[in-house]
Formats: structure tokens, C-alpha cells, sequence
């Protein structure tokens, strides 16, 4: 098992990608404070795993809210060795008609969520002083710009976040890296219209979704000891839309 005896804490782990995450971790062997908005489709989520997995109410975009989720794990494992900062939104805003709240509701959740998170989670492996590995979602948006503004921005964002805190965390054992899926069979591909879906897996050279467990596998790898050189980089899993 790659994960045996970390403590793992997973954002927005209700559904989709998160929930697999989760998943793949507990199978590994860690235990993993589950955080999502939204608790009730949380617990039922978290519903087949038992005392290995502990559901927390999180939202990322707020701080305090995230500092009583990091004190929850505190006060149940008494460390942090895995962040992944999963929880992310989307939108369908055309740029020209963007309402500056759509803007700052997307980066607040995607990029300042991602900052929040990382910083006390962060202080939490720094106090433990055993090192650890921070996993930041971005998508392939932000690198083919194929998708809304404020969200393409968000997960650019996310990129310079990663590279900038690499450097400064590395002295402390702390790795930090982006993980960056293409279009995936998750929830939040589901508000998106047929055409739209033709046209982007026109993109997708293997022609199909990626799987959620496809990208759970990459966040065990960037994870464990098997990435323990790997630091700063972005890791693309989108069958070969994009080239990092
Ligand atoms: N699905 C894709 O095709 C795709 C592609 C590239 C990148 N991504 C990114 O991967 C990550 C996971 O995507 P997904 O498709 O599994 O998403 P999803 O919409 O299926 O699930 C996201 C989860 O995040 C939670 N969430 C939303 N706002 C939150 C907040 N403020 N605080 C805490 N939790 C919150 C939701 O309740 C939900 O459970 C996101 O960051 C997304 O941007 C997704």
C-alpha cells in the first residue's frame, strides 16, 4: 500500500473526481478527512468507506471555514502528509457578458479556495516537520483556453500558485504539484451542452472522457514515495489534448 500510515485531506470530495480520490487513497492505506460545501451529499458519498474516511463541512472559499476543517484533522490525526485541492467550479458565462460576481465567485473558489487550503495545510505538515505533498487541479482550459474566462484564468492561476510555493516549501520537505485533467466523466461535465461535448472530444486524440479512477491513479502516484523527485511540475492526464 503507497499511502500506508498518511493522513490525507481532500477537497470537495462529494462526487466526481474527489470522491474517487478518496477512494484510491483509503485503498492505499490512508486516512482521509473528506471535505466538501455541500456535508449531506458528502456523507452520502463517503457511505461505503467506515472509520478510515472522516467527513468534514469545508468551504474552501472561506477562510475560517477552512481553518476549522484543518483543526478537525488536527484534533483527529494530528497531522497532515497529503493535500489535494480538488473542489473547483466551472460556469457558462460568454466573457463580454461576465457579472463581476461570476468572475469572483470563480476565483474565489478555484484560486483563492486552492491558496486558503494550501497555506494552512502547509503550516499543519510545516509544524509536524515530516514533509508532505500538496496536489493542485488545474485543467487543460487553461492551457488551450477552450472554456469560460474566470475559469480558464482560475486554473491559470493555478499553475504560478503551484510553481511559486514549490520553491518555497521544498526546504521543508513539501512537494507541490498541479495535476491537470482533460474533460472528464464527472458531474460537472453533465450542465454541458451535446454540441459543446461533440466538439470538445473532436479534441481528445484517444477519443473519449477521461475516468475519474484514471485521475485518482495519477494523485496516488504524486502522492506516494514513487513522485518523491517531482515538485513544481504540471502533470497532464487528457489523452493527449494538450502538450504540457
Ligand atoms: N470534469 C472535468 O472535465 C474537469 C476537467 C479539468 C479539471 N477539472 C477540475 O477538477 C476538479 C474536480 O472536478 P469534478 O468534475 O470532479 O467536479 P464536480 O463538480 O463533479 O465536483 C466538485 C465538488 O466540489 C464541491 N465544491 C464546489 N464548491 C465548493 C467549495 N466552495 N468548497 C468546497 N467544495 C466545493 C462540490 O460540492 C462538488 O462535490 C475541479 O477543480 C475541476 O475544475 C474538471
Amino acid at each position: 500500500m503507497k499511502l500506508h500510515n498518511k493522513v490525507a485531506f481532500v477537497t470537495g470530495a462529494g462526487q466526481g473526481m474527489g470522491l474517487a480520490i478518496v477512494r484510491r487513497f483509503v485503498a492505499e492505506g490512508a486516512s482521509v478527512v473528506a471535505t466538501d460545501i455541500n456535508l449531506q451529499a458528502l456523507r452520502e458519498g463517503l457511505a461505503e468507506f467506515g472509520d478510515q474516511v472522516l467527513a468534514v463541512a469545508c468551504n474552501v472559499a472561506d477562510s475560517a471555514s477552512v481553518a476549522d476543517a484543518m483543526a478537525q484533522l488536527e484534533a483527529r490525526f494530528g497531522r497532515l502528509d497529503i493535500l489535494v485541492n480538488n473542489a473547483g467550479i466551472g460556469g457558462l458565462d460568454s466573457f463580454l457578458d461576465t457579472p463581476v460576481e461570476s468572475w469572483q465567485r470563480v476565483i474565489g473558489v478555484n484560486l483563492t479556495g486552492t491558496f486558503l487550503c494550501a497555506r494552512d495545510g502547509a503550516r499543519l505538515m510545516v509544524k509536524g516537520g515530516q514533509g508532505g505533498s500538496i496536489i493542485n487541479l488545474s485543467s487543460t482550459s487553461a492551457l488551450t483556453g477552450e472554456g469560460p474566462n474566470h475559469y480558464c484564468a482560475s486554473k491559470a492561476g493555478v499553475m504560478g500558485l503551484t510553481r511559486g510555493i514549490a520553491r518555497e516549501l521544498a526546504a521543508s520537505g513539501i512537494r507541490v504539484n498541479t495535476l491537470v485533467p482533460g474533460p472528464t466523466n464527472t458531474p460537472m461535465m453533465a450542465g454541458i451542452p451535446d454540441q459543446m461535448m461533440a466538439d470538445l472530444l473532436k479534441g481528445v486524440p484517444l477519443g473519449r472522457l477521461c475516468e475519474t479512477d484514471e485521475i485518482a491513479r495519477v494523485a496516488v502516484f504524486l502522492a506516494s514515495e514513487d513522485a518523491s523527485f517531482i515538485t513544481g511540475q504540471n502533470i497532464a492526464v487528457n489523452g493527449g489534448m494538450a502538450f504540457i
